[in-house]
């Protein structure tokens, strides 16, 4: 029977079949050491010549990295192995001998690596990176099943912007223009008022035109929205549900966190609450540190590093001023000149991982709101409505996965947490 590398631990002293690829080979002319990897994990198998037969060594020898293999051997616990256990192979058969692979166990150029993204997937890095993001996506799904929230899909192809319109993909739309969702929280405000607490999670779509190692234009988001959830709610909501996936991570991906060489004591700082200060006690803070901003722009991803910095983990800076954020925005009714919006930075410079905001309630104000921003009022006639039948106050956010991903990984590139990363000028494989 044909078993998991993964498993191997439960089958200490058992003779096992393994099918997988080989990851490195050494080997003298008595002994090899083969390193395979069967997609659940690694394991080293150990042969001698003197235990197969003169074609499985013949076998061994010729075996390349990335030939497709299978073997035979007795599982031994080995407490030096990664996993505790080690096979010492009976019986060794190459299934497909792979030329010479391009991603060699050396340094490699990132354009190159990135053109070779469907082989770099397989390298050790890659692998415990996608298999954090596996984990946090099922962390996500169950913090809202849990809690009672109703999955709802937002469309992707959507007709109006919304969050700006300088970085929309447009597409034809049978002789109408269509554009890739930017978000789906228009589409889940409605979704509130029909079933209280709902989320969506999907790829979204920014035509960012600038190259960062924090934009992707093509990035998957998870955005609940809540019926009667007013601000101070909605931070709680969103340091729980942070608190809780990093937990998640930290309980379940150990291995993979060693394998990224993370240290888990980094992330182990959420456990105390999050400071929560406001855009004017953040703008202060920088001109302290030396990075003066004036009141009233928008924070670059070095202004987001240096307020984190002071902290050493999440903080939440809240009431922005009205002129930098979102036309949904609900301005604060003490300060019109700041709204209720959210952004909750991650430490060690992952920067901004949640937006969010309290929504206007009001109709002839988000009237007035979507004139300003010279929106197409036809195009939102429908989320109008949400204001004329029944209104309520609501609130939401969203949190962009490659982002919380690569600060779980300490990867310092969001092209990493995606299996196929699209950027500006990549769209290839
Ligand atoms: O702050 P943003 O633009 O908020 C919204 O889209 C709201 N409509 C969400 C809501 O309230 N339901 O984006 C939310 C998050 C950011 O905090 C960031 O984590 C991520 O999405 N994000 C990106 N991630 C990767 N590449 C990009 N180009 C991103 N743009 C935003
Ligand atoms: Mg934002």
């Amino acid at each position: 029977m044909v078993h998991e590398v993964r498993h191997l631990g439960r089958v200490v002293g058992e003779e096992v079949e393994l099918r997988g690829w080989l990851a490195g080979k050494r080997s003298s002319g008595k002994i090899a050491f083969l390193q395979v990897r069967d997609g659940s994990g690694r394991v080293q198998a150990v042969a001698s010549r003197a235990d197969v037969a003169a074609e499985a060594w013949e076998q061994i020898q010729a075996v390349t990295q990335e030939s497709t293999l299978w073997l035979q051997g007795t599982v031994k616990a080995d407490s030096r192995a990664p996993g505790g256990v080690e096979i010492h192979a009976t019986d060794f058969r190459v299934d497909d001998l792979s030329p010479e692979f391009p991603i060699a166990p050396k340094e490699h150029g990132v354009a190159f690596l990135m053109d070779h993204r469907h082989l770099w997937l397989r390298s050790t890095r890659q692998h415990a990176t996608l298999r954090v993001r596996s984990e946090v996506v099922q962390a996500i799904r169950d913090f809202f099943y849990a809690r009672d929230y109703t999955l709802i899909d937002s469309p992707i192809l959507t007709p109006a912007a919304c969050e700006g319109t300088s970085t929309l993909f447009e597409t034809d739309y049978f002789g109408d223009k269509a554009y890739l969702s930017q978000s789906g929280q228009l589409y889940l405000e409605p979704a509130a008022a029909a079933l209280g607490k709902v989320y969506c999670f999907g790829p979204t779509f920014r035509a960012e035109k600038s190259k960062t190692r924090r934009h992707l234009t093509e990035f998957w988001m998870v955005e609940p929205e809540v019926a009667f959830l007013e601000f101070p709610g909605l931070c709680d909501l969103a340091e729980e549900f942070v608190r809780e996936l990093v937990g998640r991570v930290l309980e379940r991906c150990p291995a993979d966190l060693e394998a990224l060489e993370r240290d888990p004591s980094m992330l182990e700082t959420v456990a105390e609450p999050f400071p929560r200060i406001t855009y004017t006690e953040a703008v202060e803070r920088l001109v302290a540190a030396g990075k003066p901003l004036a009141w009233g722009e928008d924070f670059g991803a070095e202004h987001e590093t240096a307020i984190a910095e002071q902290f050493g983990r999440p903080v939440m800076i809240s009431h922005f001023p009205t002129a930098i954020k979102a036309f949904y925005m609900q301005p604060d009714p003490e300060d019109p000149k700041v709204v209720l919006g959210l952004d909750v930075i991650a430490p060690e410079g992952y920067g901004e991982i949640i937006g969010g905001s309290q929504r206007i309630h009001d109709h002839d104000l988000l009237l007035a709101r979507i004139r300003e921003h010279d929106l197409p009022q036809e195009a939102f006639q429908w989320y109008l409505d949400i204001r004329r039948y029944g209104t309520f106050p609501h609130s939401g956010f969203g949190m962009g996965l490659e982002r919380f991903v690569a600060w779980m990984c300490g990867v310092d590139h969001l092209r990493e947490t995606i299996p196929y990363p699209r950027m500006l000028h990549r769209i290839y494989p």
